[in-house]
C-alpha cells in the first residue's frame, strides 16, 4: 500500500453515511450525481443483470377473486389457480381481492408523505431497534451485516398484529392510512391463507391455526430515483424471512424474480397486489410451495413506492417451533428441514442480511 492511496473502508463509509439518519433520500436532496462506493454492488452480481431479458412471453400467474365466495365450484376453479402459482412460480398477482382502490392509493401517498417529510422530523423516529420500537425508519436494514453492498431504498416499519401500535406511535402523515391498509391486508391474508391450505387439500383453517396469520409486519419502501441505476440495486436479490408476504407497488417498475434460472419482471398492474410465498411456508409445506428469490433494479425515475406486508413473527418473541407438516411427510417423502423456531431462522436472515442466498439451505437436512 503507498502512502498516498486512500484505502476504503466499508464500516466507515456504511456508519457515516448511516449516521445522516437521511437514508438515501438524502443523498439524491443533496444532488449528487455520483453514487458512493458503498452503493456499488460487485461486477459479477450486475452482470447478472443482463441477461434479465424481459421475456414479453412469460409473466407471473394473474389470478382473478372475484368469483371466489360465488359458489363452491368457483371457489375450487381459484384454489387451482393459486396451487399452480405457488407450486410453480411461488408469486402472482391478485386483482379483485376486496381491498377498494382508494385504500390502496392513499396508502401509497401516506407512504411517499413520511419519506419526503422534513428530515427533522424523520430522524427522531431513525432507528434500528426494531425489536423493541414499533416504527422504526432506517435506511437498509442489514447495513451492518454481511452483505457486500448497500441498497438504494430507504425503508420505515411497523408491526401491527397481533399487539397494534397505539396510534401516537405512528407519525401522524402515515397513521390513518397505515391502520386502514393493514386492517384490509389482516382480512385478505386471512383468505390467503385457507385458499393456501386447501390448495394442500387439507381444511381451511389449518394454517391459521398454525398461526401463520397471526403477525404482521409492515415494511413500506422508498426507492428514490437514482443518477446511476447501472451501479446499485435497489433490493439484492433474497427471498423473503415470512410465511407470507402481500406485495402492493406503484407503477414505477423494477421488480424481478428469479424464475427457471431468468430474470422474470412483475410488472406493474393498477389496483393488483403482489402475493408471494415466504421461507417458512416453503418449509412447512417441505418444498411443495416455492419462496422464490427476488430483487429490484434502480433506477433512474422515482421516486418508487412499495409496500411489503409480512406474515412474519420474525424477531419477535415465539416459542412455537416449524418444521415440515405431519400431513405432507411420509416415507416416500421425508422432511427435507430441521425444526426451528422463526425467531432462530430470523437471526441468521438479519445477521446474513441481504446476501444473495437463501437461508433455507442451512437447515436444509
Ligand atoms: C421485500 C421486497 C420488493 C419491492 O421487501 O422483501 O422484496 O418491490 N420488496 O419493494
Ligand atoms: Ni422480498
Amino acid at each position: 500500500m503507498t502512502k498516498n492511496s486512500i484505502e476504503f473502508d466499508p464500516y466507515i463509509e456504511r456508519k457515516a453515511f448511516d449516521e445522516t439518519k437521511q437514508g438515501v433520500k438524502g443523498l439524491v436532496d443533496a444532488k449528487i450525481t455520483e453514487i458512493p462506493r458503498i452503493f456499488h454492488h460487485p461486477q459479477d452480481i450486475l452482470a447478472d443483470k443482463k441477461p434479465s431479458v424481459c421475456v414479453s412471453n412469460l409473466e407471473i400467474p394473474i389470478i382473478d377473486f372475484a368469483s371466489v365466495h360465488v359458489d363452491t365450484a368457483s371457489r375450487e376453479a381459484v384454489v387451482e389457480k393459486v396451487k399452480y402459482a405457488v407450486e410453480n412460480w411461488g408469486f402472482f398477482q391478485v386483482i379483485n381481492h376486496g381491498i377498494p382502490l382508494n385504500v390502496l392509493e392513499e396508502i401509497k401517498d401516506a407512504v411517499r408523505r413520511f419519506h419526503e417529510e422534513d428530515p427533522e422530523l424523520k430522524k427522531s423516529y431513525f432507528s434500528r431497534d426494531d425489536a423493541n420500537k414499533k416504527f422504526v425508519y432506517n435506511s437498509n436494514f442489514d447495513l451492518y451485516g454481511s452483505s457486500p453492498s448497500v441498497n438504494w431504498r430507504d425503508s420505515f416499519s411497523c408491526y401491527i398484529a397481533p399487539d397494534p401500535p397505539a396510534p401516537e406511535e405512528i407519525p401522524e402523515t402515515c397513521r390513518d392510512a397505515m391502520f386502514e391498509y393493514s386492517k384490509h391486508v389482516l382480512s385478505l391474508g386471512g383468505l390467503l391463507f385457507e385458499l393456501l391450505s386447501e390448495a394442500l387439500g387439507l381444511k381451511s383453517e389449518t394454517l391459521k391455526s398454525m398461526d401463520c396469520l397471526k403477525t404482521l409486519l409492515m415494511i413500506c419502501h422508498y426507492y428514490p430515483p437514482c443518477p446511476q441505476p447501472d451501479l446499485t440495486l435497489g433490493i439484492t436479490k433474497h427471498s423473503d424471512n415470512s410465511f407470507l408476504t402481500l406485495l402492493l407497488q406503484d407503477n414505477i417498475g423494477g421488480l424481478q424474480i428469479l424464475h427457471q434460472d431468468t430474470w422474470v419482471d412483475v410488472s406493474p398492474l393498477h389496483g393488483a397486489l403482489v402475493v408471494n410465498i415466504g421461507d417458512f411456508l416453503q418449509l412447512i409445506t417441505n418444498d411443495k410451495f416455492l419462496s422464490v428469490e427476488h430483487r429490484v433494479l434502480a433506477n433512474r425515475q422515482g421516486p418508487r413506492i412499495s409496500v411489503a406486508s409480512f406474515f412474519s413473527s420474525s424477531m419477535r418473541p415465539n416459542s412455537r417451533v416449524y418444521g415440515p407438516m405431519k400431513e405432507l411427510v411420509s416415507e416416500e417423502n421425508p422432511p427435507k428441514y430441521r425444526d426451528i423456531t422463526i425467531k432462530e431462522y430470523s437471526k441468521i436472515f438479519f445477521e446474513k442480511g441481504l446476501d444473495g442466498t437463501s437461508h433455507l439451505s442451512n437447515i436444509r437436512i
